[in-house]
């Protein structure tokens, strides 16, 4: 039989109010990131559009001159849980941060979600950037960021370890001898490390259909040491340098092999914010209306937040200054100021690309333009698909499902119906 042709995976990022910090305030769009009617709809539209992954994200202290959707939001594993009775075929990440956190506890959300979604969920390990979650949590600071991803690590070997300790077929049911469970298929994990102590085993059985998913955003080295080795889905952030993402895929797929995996257990999906228009000009004035709506002190937290370091003190119009290292994110950093360098941006304009997609690449034009830049960075051998970022929800994630879609199914990019039940399933086919 012939190979069918490879296939590109999709995900959506979901933001109630979306993903544009104004989306909102568009005629007609969700205004909720905590509402139980605007989740569901969401991720039907995306079920619709046959994706592979629902992306949920999360926060653990609200900041008030944040992005509407940080401020008030559900939290993620009990959203997660409705959202999985609501459907049938779509994966659904959900984010728990290793910093403030039990490995054991995790462990039992996450195969407990897997159960009652029958293999529909991934872990969105994050370790965490914003100083004040610290407050919340019985600390006075948060711990730095090489720290946070020691942690990260050790936590992520336990809950898979966790996961692990229950071989297949472990539960025997036998109804004529009486044995309920095979010790010999049960095990315990003994860890001692210097974080955490867990003796284990996982009091959840493994089930049929394989243990959760791990998905990984960080992209600074200890981040990219953490996805080799763990994850099953990378959501990398690009900035339209195709050349600069091809090489961060290769290191990343070759990464994998000092951890005893193979490039292809990893799916690595850029972060894209599409603006569709009819026409060019269509999507253009799409784009100046959100922006439209931006007020500066948001805007000014945002970026602070995203390039970690407060920009207030310097003027506008003036060059981008010489930061050094973040310790809060590093990916969105480096990614933000390595475009404003290469395409010598003032700080104005990093503002104004950091508001429309918090960093994110923004992608604009018709549906067959955005299809032909999928396909460009797809076949060029730099993305196993793509996080989808609509500005705002439903209009704008309904036209992409409704016009973009059709174009990767016409060119064979993309499936026609699902094919499988289980996220495991959806990254194989
Ligand atoms: C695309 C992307 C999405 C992320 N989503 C979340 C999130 O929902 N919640 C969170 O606390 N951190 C989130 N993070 C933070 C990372 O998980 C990581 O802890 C942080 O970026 C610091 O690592 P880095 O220096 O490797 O970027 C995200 C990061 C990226 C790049």
């Amino acid at each position: 039989m012939p190979k069918r042709k490879r296939r590109m995976h999709l995900g959506v990022f979901w933001l109630g109010t979306g993903n544009h910090s104004a989306g909102w305030r568009m005629d007609g769009a969700f205004d909720s990131h905590c509402s139980w009617p605007i989740a569901e709809a969401g991720i039907r539209i995306a079920e619709r559009g046959l994706f592979d992954l629902f992306f949920i994200s999360d926060s653990l202290a609200p900041s008030l001159t944040d992005h509407p959707s940080f401020i008030t939001r559900f939290e993620p594993m009990t959203l997660a849980a409705a959202l999985s009775v609501a459907t049938r075929h779509i994966g659904i990440g959900a984010t728990v941060s290793t910093s403030f956190a039990e490995p054991y506890n995790v462990a039992r959300m996450f195969q407990s979600l897997n159960h009652l979604s029958q293999g529909r969920i991934a872990w969105n390990v994050v370790t965490s950037t914003a100083d004040h979650a610290a407050l919340n949590f019985s600390r006075d600071v948060h711990y730095t960021h090489d720290k946070r991803y020691e942690i990260a690590t050790e936590f992520v070997d336990i809950v898979q370890g966790l996961w692990n300790t229950w071989d297949e077929g472990a539960t025997v049911r036998d109804r004529k001898t009486g044995q309920f469970v095979d010790p010999a298929k049960v095990h315990t994990l003994d860890h001692k490390g210097p974080h955490f102590s867990v003796r284990g085993p996982l009091n959840i059985e493994r089930p049929p259909f394989g243990n959760p998913l791990v998905i990984q955003a960080g992209g600074s080295v200890p981040g990219q040491e953490l996805s080799a080795r763990t994850a099953d889905i990378v959501f990398a952030v690009v900035n339209g340098d195709m050349v600069g993402a091809k090489a961060a895929y290769d290191g990343l797929k070759a990464r994998t092999a000092k951890f005893d995996r193979k490039p292809s257990d990893l799916a690595l999906m850029p972060g894209i914010m599409p603006i569709i228009g009819r026409t060019d000009a269509e999507a253009k004035d799409q784009l100046d209306r959100l922006q439209g709506y931006l007020s500066d002190a948001s805007t000014m937290a945002l970026v602070a937040n995203r390039i970690g370091h407060d920009i207030s003190g310097y003027p506008l119009d003036g060059p981008i200054p010489d930061f050094p290292l973040t310790d809060k994110s590093q990916t969105f950093s480096q990614t933000l100021l390595a475009k404003a360098r290469r395409d010598k941006l003032t700080l104005r304009d990093l503002y104004n690309l950091t508001a429309a997609a918090r960093g994110h690449w923004v992608v604009s034009g018709t549906p067959a333009k955005i299809a032909d830049t999928l396909e460009e960075w797809f076949t060029a051998g730099t993305a196993d698909g793509f996080m989808i970022l609509p500005p705002y929800f439903p209009q704008s994630f309904d036209v992409f499902v409704d016009t973009v879609v059709p174009e990767l199914q016409r060119r064979g990019l993309f499936r026609k119906e699902y094919e499988s039940s289980t996220l495991r399933g959806h990254l194989q086919s």
